[in-house]
């Protein structure tokens, strides 16, 4: 199949909006899923089913039995992130767009594009023998992006799925351009809203202000007393629950090449960096807890002037978490937390919505001297350690088969993932599916010799 076909294919993928978390965007969701679902019959994959439960479906596909070779499980996401602010887009998020080598569509590298490599390499596979060499099954969910449950329920209800050879999980990037990565830990998640309450009603600001508690500035306050100006959350417990990386991975940061400024100005494009400053920032982005608001809603916010005092606020937080700090577990702690801070005359209620635990990698299973390979024969060199301040939040479950978890992708640092012009470079796509097919190969080549 000739590259302009091959991308054709993935703008037709990146043409279907399928954004999760937006209930107008259902059937765009389910249209993911069949295109995928047809995908996978053309590659004559003899099972492919979509996997229901309650909310968007996940599709899971298998190659054609072959007795004896191993399995490797591959896993992405067909789901997409919101789209907005949309003015910034130079080309419409749906409108996939090729400007100086690079593909610009909302999902191009979050997670289509690097779905796509899998599909494509397991086809390259296909390509060379007419028959593949090992069992490949698939398992793209649509749910991954807003915190669903679909792929939780239905791999606790089959764990049988899980217990294969290996994981592939295609939804990173490279540490650098030029450098491979494998990740070692993905941080968990504890995302809540924090609603607050101090009155019946809104109020004059005149006839009132000065005696009546404002609801906005009481959250604000309330914000503001959840983490330190320095830093430091104000979450009772958490950092006495932080495992801290070892030394063997802390002595694997200090040798990765790491430009501070140019990380300031290429990718964080603000001024300075915060956070605890005794820390490295790879620590603070990798191995440390984060406190962020990401939105928040009260009073009058339109065009013009009202005089109000607001009696109720909303604001969205979120925790980013390391090893041994379980979401839940965090959840109840900064709950907890939110109701002591919050004065007597305020109702809080914190309502947690989803979560994700984190995640430790032990990659010393033979399986990645596998992928270092395939990427020393492609880009000339082999995977570095590293980890990930994201979230996936179905990779626990994904390890409970007991087969190595390759976590790992082709995504560049400065991809723009959930930002608008998302984009992917598209030699890191050709690059991707060579990798990949490799990966297949040599470790049918590896189980193989062992029969
Ligand atoms: N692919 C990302 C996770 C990721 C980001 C891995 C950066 C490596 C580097 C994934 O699609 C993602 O965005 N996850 C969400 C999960 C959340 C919505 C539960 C995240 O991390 O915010
Ligand atoms: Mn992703
Ligand atoms: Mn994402």
């Amino acid at each position: 199949m000739s590259r302009d076909d091959q991308l054709s294919r993935l703008n037709e993928f990146l043409a279907i909006p399928s954004i999760s978390t937006l209930p107008a965007h259902r059937d765009d969701c389910r249209r993911a899923a069949s295109w995928l679902m047809e995908q996978f019959r053309t590659l004559g994959c003899p099972v492919v089913q979509l996997m229901e439960g309650e909310g968007h479906p996940v599709v899971w596909a298998e190659s054609p039995r072959i007795p004896g070779m191993p399995t490797v499980l591959c896993y992405g996401h067909y789901d997409v992130q919101p789209v907005d602010p949309l003015t910034e887009w130079v080309s419409p998020p749906f409108e996939p767009t090729v400007r100086d080598g690079n593909l610009y569509a909302r999902g191009a590298v979050d997670d289509k594009g690097q779905v796509f490599t899998l599909l494509e390499a397991y086809r390259s596979v296909l390509d060379q023998g007419g028959m593949p060499l090992l069992n490949v099954h698939f398992i793209i969910e649509g749910e991954e992006e807003c915190g669903g449950r679909v792929i939780f329920d239905r791999l606790r209800a089959e764990p049988e799925r899980t217990a294969v050879d290996a994981v592939v999980v295609a939804d990173m990037g490279y540490y650098a351009p030029g450098i491979p990565a494998v990740y070692t830990g993905l941080r968990g998640l504890c995302y809540a809203e924090i609603h607050l309450r101090t009155l019946r009603r809104d109020l004059h600001s005149g006839s009132y202000g000065g005696v009546a508690p404002n609801a906005l500035e009481t959250l604000v306050r309330l914000l503001a007393d959840l983490k330190s100006r320095s830093g430091r959350i104000n979450v009772p417990k958490l950092y006495k629950a932080v495992k801290p990386p070892s030394k063997t991975e802390l002595k694997a940061w200090k040798s990765l090449p790491f430009d501070e400024a140019r990380f300031l100005e290429e990718e964080v494009t603000g001024r300075a960096l915060t956070g605890l400053k005794k820390y490295s920032v790879l620590e603070r982005v990798w191995a440390l807890p984060t406190f962020e608001l990401h939105g928040i809603r009260g009073g009058f916010t339109g065009e013009g002037a009202k005089t109000v005092i607001p009696s109720q606020a909303m604001a969205k937080v979120s925790l980013r978490l390391v090893p041994n700090q379980g979401y839940e577990k965090v959840g109840k702690w900064l709950t907890r937390a939110v109701e002591r801070l919050a004065p007597d005359y305020a109702d809080v209620e914190v309502k947690l919505l989803h979560g994700g635990d984190p995640v430790q990698c032990d990659v010393s299973h033979p399986a990645f001297g596998v992928l270092d390979e395939a990427f020393e024969a492609v880009v000339g060199r082999r995977t570095v350690p590293a980890r990930a301040g994201g979230s996936i939040p179905v990779v626990p479950e994904l390890q409970l088969g007991g087969a190595p978890v390759l976590l790992t992708g082709i995504g560049l640092p400065d991809d723009g993932l959930h930002s608008p012009n998302e984009k992917v470079s598209l030699q890191q796509i050709w690059d991707g599916i060579e990798v990949f097919a490799k990966f297949f190969q040599g470790f049918a080549e590896k189980a193989g010799s062992k029969h």
